[in-house]
């Protein structure tokens, strides 16, 4: 089981970004990525429809033999992970714990902002997680919809993006938070527009690292830390379009990804 990959799944691309933080903090893993990019987005969809496709990609990963499954979406961790470690005999990590636990400790004065989509923003997957760890603690939460398609055209850098995310995020204006928590896979890429946007004084909480080193710390609490020296492998699926994964997924890793093969999914009817 040792040197079995590590399962990491999410709706699209934007899992990537945790992914390139597990490869970077444990270089020696192998590991099996799931873009569900037929059905993305997840955070417009309910909850039951979120559980429902979370439980087939898990099934995926489980099928390719992994030891551990890191739900890198925010919208699936937030609306799903309980259902997932329930039926699941292997280890699930999601982004939501370790982003809170991140938070809590950037935050001085306990006032924390998320930011997310609106099904996990609707969730309050994040509040529960921040105040049960620091019950003094208050959270301002925005949804912010159209930060997703925005990075998936590549238009972070452009003053659209600026526009956008000021008007989100003037909804923080007299919350007077110290932390913001990116609650999105594909926010890390908006992270100098919204740090411009709030200024020098609101620390950015990137999940990505923050569940990155819970991942390491479980592996090696389980005796489950790979024993191989070389570098890990890299696989990817997509259940759509591998083609275009391959190509935009560039953006989101940092370098250029292997090629990525088409997952199909066996359809798990749940609740
Ligand atoms: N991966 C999703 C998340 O982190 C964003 C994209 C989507 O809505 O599916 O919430």
């Amino acid at each position: 089981m040792k040197n079995n990959p590590i399962g990491i799944f999410d709706s699209g691309l934007g899992g990537l970004t945790v992914l390139s933080e597990i490869a970077r903090i444990l270089p020696a893993e192998d590991t099996v990525y799931l873009g569900d990019t037929a059905r993305v987005p997840y955070g417009i969809k309910s909850k039951e429809t979120v559980v429902r496709y979370a439980l087939e990609d898990a099934a995926f990963l489980k099928s390719h033999k992994v030891k551990l499954i890191v739900i890198a979406c925010n919208t699936a961790s937030a609306n799903a992970q309980d259902v997932l470690q329930k039926v699941l005999d292997l280890p699930v990590v999601g982004v939501i714990e370790p982003g809170a636990r991140a938070a809590v400790e950037a935050s001085k004065s306990g006032r924390i902002g998320i930011i997310g989509t609106e099904a996990t923003i609707r969730s309050n997957a994040y509040t529960r997680a921040i105040v049960e760890l620091s019950p003094e603690a208050q959270t301002f939460n925005i949804a912010c919809p159209l930060f997703v398609p925005l990075v998936e055209e590549g238009w972070n850098g452009t003053d659209i993006a600026e526009r956008v995310a000021r008007e989100y995020l003037k909804g923080f204006k007299e919350a007077n938070i110290d932390t913001l928590v990116l609650g999105c896979t594909h926010y890390p890429l908006l992270k100098e527009v919204i740090s411009s946007v709030m200024g020098p004084g609101v620390r950015l909480i990137d999940s990505a690292t923050a569940t990155a080193l819970e991942v390491a710390s479980l592996l090696k609490e389980n005796g489950q830390e790979c024993s191989e020296e070389e570098a890990g492998t890299h696989a990817f699926y997509a259940t759509d379009s591998p083609e275009s994964f391959t190509k935009v997924g560039a953006r989101f890793l940092g370098v250029r990804l292997g090629s990525t093969s088409l997952a199909h999914l066996e359809s798990i009817e749940h609740g």
